[in-house]
């Protein structure tokens, strides 16, 4: 019962309806073509994925519960995704592998690989924290 108030808190936060099982089929579909390569079949992210590389960037994080991308409310979810590791998503001048995914995916399709991402965080503690992460949002 708490998950589902959760869940229902999170998707409230958007103002939109939770994603239908058929969205979040699409998202799977959209995430093995555009995400998989370097966030990992199962969202387990690149080995090592805390260490810089020789080049100095970042390896591709888990969009699992062991990375961080939970930590992040979905509008920037939505923007990294959308326009990249750019500011205000990350400081000036970021060298980063992440592409940015605007040209390639509509708005609605991005939303789509972002629930299929999110229907992966099942857990009490991220569910809360999300929950929580929203209210703030929505009172700030
Ligand atoms: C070419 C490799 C590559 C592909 C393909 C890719 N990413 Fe990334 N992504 C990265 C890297 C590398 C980072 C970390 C970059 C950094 O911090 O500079 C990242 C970071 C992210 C983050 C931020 C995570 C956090 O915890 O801050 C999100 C969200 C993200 N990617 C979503 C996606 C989605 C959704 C797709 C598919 C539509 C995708 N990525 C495809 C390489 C990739």
């Amino acid at each position: 019962m708490k998950a589902v108030l959760a869940i229902a808190a999170l998707s409230a936060g958007c103002g939109e309806q939770p994603a239908e099982p058929a969205q979040i089929a699409q998202g799977a579909q959209l995430y093995a073509q555009h995400c998989a390569s370097c966030h990992g079949a199962k969202l387990e992210g690149q080995p090592n994925w805390r260490i810089r590389l020789p080049n100095g960037r970042l390896p591709a994080p888990p969009h699992d519960e062991s990375g961080h991308t939970w930590h992040h409310p979905d509008r920037v979810l939505f923007g990294i995704t959308k326009y990249g590791l750019v500011p205000p998503y990350a400081p000036p001048g970021h060298q980063s592998d992440m592409p940015a995914f605007g040209g390639k995916l509509s708005d609605a399709e991005i939303r789509r690989v972002l629930a299929y991402i999110e229907s992966h965080w099942t857990s009490k503690d991220v569910l809360a924290a999300r929950a929580e992460m929203t209210r703030n949002i929505k009172e700030r």
